[in-house]
């Protein structure tokens, strides 16, 4: 009897003895099993966690870790010039954008308004004309044009298409025209960098400054005061366009060229730093074009015809270009450049 009692004592005592062990097991079990504040049933607390991300990132200014695939890149998970980017492309992008395009657009329109399309005088064409832009400079022009325009507007639709077009046209709409957009801006990129190098090459001697420059300057070409002041083939403020296109289109197109080839030839720092140069440009340079294509169609009177047939009135030529037609003429005495024609009410 008393080895009996004995054993159940010694029984007794383990058991009480293995429950109190295991009792913060299965305390600690019952916490995992049941649902987290919040009710997320894996237990993790995602406030308190990221509570710790912005910890670590104040402290280590990323978040870095190990990996074991071959791209490098992957391991950084968060660094603070992310979001400033995120800050510029989503917030302040939008707004140099929209001053920049509308305010060019409302100008130009105050301009007309007020001032309206700058004109020869009644019955000062002449009836002759003279050879502005040959064939080729003709094509090179268009080549460039359709292609900024293009890239213009796809690029347009980067920074405002989620915004303003797609609560118009709807997602599957918006995400269809934005696949093709993009292919149309990485494709057409090339034959416009073409179009700026052999812009370069074929108008660069005429853009260079010369004597008349200050003057026309000075006088902002006189298109507050109606005066004409003189120029040669191109005058100071077509010198300013040619090198914006030029100087701004390299700039698009190096760092086009950077973001087309993605970490091919910079780290992650200088693919933001790419994009940002690349935007800021192009929608400085799309309002200038803006301006320029106002005055090469509706602004000016006579403007278009040297980009469109090649040829200009002499009487304009004159206006405008009376060094350069002085000079054309110069070179041959009879100035074969200068073709009669009925003028047109004739
Ligand atoms: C529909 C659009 C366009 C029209 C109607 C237009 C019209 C013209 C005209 C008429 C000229 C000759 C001006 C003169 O006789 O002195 C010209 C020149 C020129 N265009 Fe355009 N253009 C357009 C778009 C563009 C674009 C998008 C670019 C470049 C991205 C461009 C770049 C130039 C340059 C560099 C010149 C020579 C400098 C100057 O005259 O300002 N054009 N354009």
């Amino acid at each position: 009897m008393r080895i009996a009692r004995q054993v159940f004592y010694t029984f007794f005592a383990l058991a009480l003895g293995l429950i109190v062990l295991s009792a913060p097991a299965t305390a600690q079990h019952g916490q995992d099993v049941k649902p987290a504040a919040g009710g997320n049933p894996s237990g993790t607390n995602p406030t308190a966690m990221s509570v710790k991300e912005e910890q670590l990132l104040r402290e280590l200014n990323k978040l870095q870790g190990r990996i074991s695939i071959p791209d490098g890149k992957a391991a950084l998970l968060e660094q603070p010039q992310g979001r400033e980017y995120r800050g510029f492309r989503e917030g302040v992008l939008p707004w140099i954008a929209g001053v920049a395009i509308l305010g060019m657009l409302l100008a130009l329109a105050a301009f007309y308004f007020t001032k309206g399309r700058i004109m020869l005088e009644p019955g000062e064409e002449s009836g002759r004309k003279i050879l502005r832009f040959n064939a080729v400079e003709r094509f090179t022009h268009w080549l460039t044009a359709t292609c900024f325009i293009v890239l213009a507007i796809t690029g347009v639709n980067y920074i405002f298409g989620k915004r303003l077009l797609m609560p118009l046209i709807g997602p599957d709409a918006f995400a269809a025209w934005s696949q093709w957009a993009k292919y149309a801006h990485n494709f057409l990129a090339w034959p416009f960098m073409l179009g700026v190098l052999i812009m370069l090459v074929v108008w660069v001697k005429d853009n260079l400054p010369d004597r008349y420059d200050w003057d026309w300057l000075k006088s902002a070409g006189g298109f507050f005061s109606n005066t004409h002041p003189d120029s040669a083939r191109f005058n100071a403020g077509q010198k300013l366009i040619f090198w914006s296109v030029v100087l701004g289109g390299m700039a698009l197109s190096a760092t086009g060229i950077v973001m087309l080839f993605p970490f091919s030839f910079a780290d992650l720092n200088g693919m933001q730093w790419a994009q940002y140069i690349h935007a800021v440009i192009g929608v400085i340079l799309i309002a200038i074009m803006i301006a320029h294509i106002y005055i090469g169609s509706i602004g000016m009177e006579g403007a278009y015809d040297a980009m469109g047939s090649g040829e200009v009135d002499l009487a304009w030529a004159r206006r405008h270009h009376r060094a350069w037609v002085e000079e054309q003429q110069a070179k041959t005495a009879s100035g074969p450049q200068a073709t009669a024609r009925p003028a047109p009410a004739e």
